[in-house]
């Protein structure tokens, strides 16, 4: 039996510490990329790929996501008394986006602990998990592809793309095997293994669909690197045992992804997001050729 994904899990509830002070009293993932917080093009992604319901996994200041995803009343009449349609609609863009869900994650344990969190609200059913950081151009199927894949195989989907060898050590890593276009057999993963420990250059990046019995893998997985419970690890055990929850497959993308939680991929995001914008590019791409060059204004 076909089991439709409508579920989608958002964690955004670690520390941010590579982004202090600015995640002193913000999330990371409502720093602005351009002029809207990285969270609310995740939550645009799951809705243009059929996922109806959001449940956002939230740490301290989790006010500020809340907020974000609610009503403004009081902005939207001031923008409705002015007649400035196009900014009410901008502003009540993020409220219908989606049915959006919240739980707390206490501690921040790993990323592990926090999908361990979404337990109750997913049920029996499988769904996807988009971490709240992590970009995908805005034109690309990547999650509609895998959330295919996984309703017509029931596998667990992993989203995953070639990085340099030296920067392996930044990723969870897959131990691949055979290969068929995009999708890959995955026999193992390994949390930020060293370039001589990595046992490819396939990275794990921040999209997957998995199937329920994940939650059983949680339960019990001991803290791994860093001390924290790694959803690696979980993949890991799935991945060599595909009795436990089904075959781990990985699904290799080749387009964009933007990491918005590294100060310097964050700063060539905006730059790049800032370029291909109808409104901003001409300007601000002729500023920067000119800065580049260090001619003036
Ligand atoms: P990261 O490792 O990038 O987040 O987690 P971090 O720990 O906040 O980053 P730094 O290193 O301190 O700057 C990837 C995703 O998992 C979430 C994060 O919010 C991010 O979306 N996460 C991580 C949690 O929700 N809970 C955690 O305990 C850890």
């Amino acid at each position: 039996m076909v089991r439709k994904i409508t579920k989608a899990v958002i964690p955004a509830a670690g520390l941010g510490t590579r982004f202090l002070p600015a995640t002193k009293a913000l999330p990371k993932e409502m720093l602005p990329v351009v002029d809207k917080p990285a969270v609310q093009y995740v939550v645009e992604e799951a809705v243009k790929a059929g996922l109806s319901h959001v449940l956002m996994i939230t740490g301290r200041n989790k006010n500020a996501l809340e907020n974000h995803f609610d009503r403004a009343v009081e902005l939207e009449n001031l923008l409705l008394e002015k007649g400035d349609k196009a900014r009410f609609g901008i502003v009540a863009e993020a409220t219908g986006l989606a049915d959006i869900h919240y739980v707390r994650q206490g501690d921040p344990l790993g990323l592990g602990h926090a999908i361990s969190k979404a337990e109750t609200f997913v049920g029996d059913e499988p769904f996807a998990v988009l971490l709240g950081d992590d970009l995908i151009e805005e034109n690309s199927y990547l999650l509609a592809e895998m959330i295919l894949l996984a309703e017509s195989k029931s596998v667990n989907v992993i989203a995953l793309m070639e990085v340099p060898q030296g920067d392996v050590s930044k990723y969870g890593i897959a131990t691949p095997g055979n290969r068929n276009e995009e999708v890959i057999q995955i026999k193992g993963f390994v949390e930020k293994p060293s370039p001589e420990e990595a046992p490819s250059n396939f990275a794990v990046i921040g999209r997957y669909v998995l199937q329920p019995q994940v939650f059983n893998v949680l339960r019990n997985l001991k803290p791994g690197l860093g001390g924290e419970i790694q959803l690696t690890d979980a993949l890991n055990e799935m991945a060599q045992n595909s009795e436990i929850a089904g075959p781990v497959v990985g699904y290799i993308f080749d387009g964009r992804r933007f990491d918005t939680g590294d100060r310097l991929s964050y700063l060539k995001t905006i730059v790049e997001m800032a370029t291909e914008r109808e409104d901003l590019g001409a300007d601000f791409s002729g500023w920067l050729k000119r800065f580049s060059q260090g001619l003036p204004e």
